[in-house]
């Protein structure tokens, strides 16, 4: 099956115009409120950013705050069932709102919605949602809230329309120097754990040209970081008419002029090459830094986790990159529990830690989800037991954290200075290895690149003062 690139976005100019029109007519303030809520990873905030281009687009404004907005909408993340809850906990929390106000439109979007079980419980137990769609309907979302405001029934949408990608959606972006840049959507690999390829649909990849159009256009607009968003970043590519690798593409974005700064994610470990690192070694604009999941150390259940590398290939490509990026800051995301897992596939976890020396790590206790390979394996482990697990796994990390951290005090780093840390005052910055910096200095700084000496370091965070260079 071919990849269609779509730019469909055309048709929907009718049902904006007359979306406009009505709520014009519908809102309860001066203008349009919508409160868009978004949950999970990066693609659903990319998402959410293409949601409201196309709100702006109706005459809608945004708030935080769900009493005051005229539209609602949660999008929503099926990664681990502990997210699943907050949704129904947070929906069913509206019900008395929109009792209140009858004319809200409270709508669900995201992961969660492309799953039928989920979307039927919705219908079932939620009769004031009245708009639901996935993640495979996006583009078409003009249509479907002009249905949603004037047909008189319940909209749910679950498209199917896998290897489309659909060009031209409008993107309100949230930050004004930080963008999010999705090169690829979808994932195949079907990790045996895991439900985003059922929610994401198959892979597909967007074109070259299509993205370094859209990279540059955000270095013209003055974006200091563009991170490059994807599933398995290092599969960009395939299907493509023209034979593109993911190393050239992240190579022509570091080669547009300017000053900003390339992050990506994620890298998976089958896929990441050597050509990837050495790019990254030579590059002017790209993060000395790669997040490589390696979910365990345990090559058994890297086997039933359908992983496709094992701990040896993991080790290699990370050896290969300490070697050739100085300094170079790795992060992982690790599962504990998995089905089966025992003391001993975790202590392989722990020595993998050990071995690689990480900066951080997102670690997860294994969630079941319906559908997938690993919910009906064998888990005779407690929960009691992978908690503990857990605990130690943390203890550990904590430990080496702390080790990195105090190895980089009286260096200097460039950073880019993001926000004001409201409760200390100081300004907060993040390093080219994403490791989070603190120093006193003047607002007016957010937003641009400075040189931070670190005097001191804390767990997780470093303390420092800007310097001249
Ligand atoms: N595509 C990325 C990860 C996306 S999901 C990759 O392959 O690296 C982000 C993380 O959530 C995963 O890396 C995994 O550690 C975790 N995760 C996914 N499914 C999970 C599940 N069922 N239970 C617990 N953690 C899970
Ligand atoms: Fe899930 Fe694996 Fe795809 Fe990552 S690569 S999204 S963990 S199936
Ligand atoms: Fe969640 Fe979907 Fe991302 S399941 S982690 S929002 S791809």
């Amino acid at each position: 099956m071919i990849r269609k690139i779509v730019n469909d976005y055309n048709e929907q100019a009718e049902y904006i115009a007359l979306a406009k029109e009505i709520m014009q007519i519908r809102k309860r303030g001066d203008v349009p409120l919508a409160c868009i809520r978004t949950y999970g990873c990066q693609q659903n905030v990319a998402d959410g950013e293409k949601i409201k281009g196309m709100l702006s687009e109706m005459g809608f404004e945004f708030t935080d705050k769900t009493e005051e907005a005229d539209f609602i909408l949660f999008n929503t993340c099926a990664v681990r069932e502990h997210a699943e809850d907050r949704i129904f906990g947070n929906v069913g929390a509206l019900k008395a709102l929109k009792k209140r106000h009858p004319t809200v439109l409270i709508a669900l979007c995201g992961c969660m919605m492309e799953q039928e079980h989920i979307a039927n419980r919705i219908y079932k137990s939620f009769p004031f949602v009245g708009l639901v769609f996935g993640t495979h309907a996006i583009h078409k979302f003009p249509d479907m809230f002009y249905k949603s405001i004037t047909g008189g029934r319940r909209v749910f949408e679950r498209g199917n329309d896998d290897l489309c990608v659909h060009e031209g959606i409008p993107v309100k972006r949230d930050g004004s120097f930080k963008a999010w840049l999705s090169i690829m959507y979808g994932c195949d690999n079907f990790c045996s754990y895991c439900i985003v390829p059922y929610t994401r649909g198959r892979e597909r990849s967007r074109n070259f040209e299509d993205i370094l159009s859209e990279a540059r256009s955000l270095v013209e607009n003055g974006y200091k970081e563009i991170t490059l968003l994807g599933q398995n970043v290092n599969s960009y590519g395939k299907g493509l008419e023209e034979k593109h690798t993911f190393a050239e593409l992240i190579k022509a974005i570091d080669d547009i002029e300017g000053d900003f700064l390339i992050r990506f994610m994620t890298s998976h470990p089958k896929d990441c090459s050597k050509e990837l690192i050495d790019v990254i070694a030579n590059s002017k604009h790209i993060s000395k830094h790669l997040h490589l999941p390696f979910q365990s150390g345990s090559d058994r259940l890297l086997k039933q986790m359908n992983r496709h590398y094992d701990r040896a290939k993991y080790l290699d490509i990370v050896n290969y990159a300490k070697e050739k990026i100085k300094d170079v800051s790795l992060t992982s995301d690790i599962i504990v529990g998995f089905p089966g897992e025992t003391e001993e596939d975790f202590e392989q976890t722990l020595s993998l830690v050990e071995e690689v020396g990480f900066t951080s790590l997102f670690t997860f206790i294994y969630s079941r989800r319906k559908g997938t390979p690993a919910a009906e394996m064998p888990d005779p482990t407690t929960d009691e037991q992978k908690g503990e697990r857990f605990s130690r796994l943390l203890k550990l990390q904590e430990r080496i954290a702390a080790e990195r951290c105090a190895s980089m005090v009286n260096s200097t780093e460039r950073v880019l200075v993001e926000s004001l840390n409201e409760k200390n005052g100081m300004l907060s910055a993040r390093t080219s290895g994403n490791i989070i910096v603190e120093a006193p200095g003047d607002e007016s700084l957010i937003g641009t690149f400075a040189n931070v000496k670190i005097t001191k370091a804390r767990n997780w965070i470093l303390q420092g003062e800007f310097v001249n260079k």
